[in-house]
């Protein structure tokens, strides 16, 4: 496993603008949507002999302990995958997920939750690989650690630098067949206008795939940035919302959504994962809304 790279590090950045810790988040609504999405579409593109690479752009930690103080205190994982867990009539599509964090835990209440880097290395083959990249220092190095008992998978490469300049050197290259896994904070103002040049900047004639997560607080915000995904002409553009509550407040997060740039066709998988979260994890008045855009 590499931990360093031909990548310039993002050391300027981080010490910049990085407050956002996931090791709050782990395990909440907006990752269950998220990972269960990716394991979906993991799961048709390596039906497909050729390998494939997953860079995973915001990689964060990897593995969150759910007893930390971080996960305690904001009660997010016990108001998402505890509810996941002990749901047994989850639709089918969740259960990879309900496996993968079965499979990290020991018996009995939940000590872990995985993150995208953990569940994409247990999803991809020996053949395929993995690039993670995570900006801050002290999450580089706790995925590193983390990700150690995955070792004899799959390629892994963990590196401290800005996945957005990551993903464009690596698709600049031509390197094959690759998923891009696109979670920023949306901490920075400028995360959504570096996800759309990235999704524009794809070379041609293959525009590899893309998942991207964002936050739902307001519609406008939401609707741009489709706009802006829809001008780099995608081939197709599915965007997936799980609403938990009616999107009054701009400044609470009210659901989150995924989007799937030329990526295979999970929309029906999105629609019963959107509803389940939409229904047992919201409040009245939150829905699932899964809209076809292109192709
Ligand atoms: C939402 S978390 C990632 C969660 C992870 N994808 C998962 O699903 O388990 C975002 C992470 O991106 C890191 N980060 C922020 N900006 C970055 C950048 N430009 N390049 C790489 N990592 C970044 C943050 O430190 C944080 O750990």
């Amino acid at each position: 496993m590499r931990t360093g790279g031909p990548f310039r590090t993002g050391a300027a950045v981080w010490t910049r603008t990085l407050n956002y810790r996931h090791a709050f988040h782990a395990g909440n609504f907006a990752d269950l949507v998220k990972h269960a999405l990716l394991l979906a579409v993991l799961g048709r593109l390596t039906r497909e002999a050729e390998p494939l690479t997953v860079i995973d752009t915001h990689a964060g930690a990897g593995l969150y302990a759910l007893q930390d103080e971080a996960a305690q205190r904001s009660g997010e994982a016990r108001a998402g995958v505890a509810r996941l867990i002990a749901d047994p009539l989850a639709p089918t599509i969740l259960k990879p997920l309900v496996a993968a964090v079965r499979d990290c835990n020991p018996p009995g209440p939940l000590q872990v939750y995985p993150g995208s880097p953990w569940l994409a290395v247990g999803a991809l083959r020996r053949d395929d690989s993995y690039v993670g990249c995570e900006l801050r220092p002290d999450d580089h190095g706790a995925l590193t650690v983390n990700l150690a008992p995955l070792r004899g998978g799959p390629r892994v490469e963990l590196l401290q630098a800005d996945g957005y300049d990551v993903a464009t050197q690596w698709l600049a290259q031509g390197r094959g067949r690759t998923l891009l896994l696109i979670d920023p904070p949306f901490e920075r103002a400028d995360d959504y206008a570096c996800v759309a040049e990235l999704i524009a900047g794809r070379p041609d004639p293959v525009r590899q795939p893309a998942l991207i997560w964002t936050p739902l607080k307001d519609l406008e915000t939401f609707d741009a940035f489709l706009d802006v995904l829809e001008r780099a002409r995608p081939a197709s553009l599915v965007a997936a919302q799980a609403r938990l509550r009616p999107l009054d407040d701009p400044m609470r997060m009210n659901g989150c959504a995924v989007v799937l740039v030329d990526a295979p066709d999970v929309e029906a998988e999105a629609r019963t994962v959107c509803a389940w979260a939409a229904a047992h994890l919201g409040s009245p008045g939150g829905c699932a809304l899964v809209d076809r855009l292109a192709g």
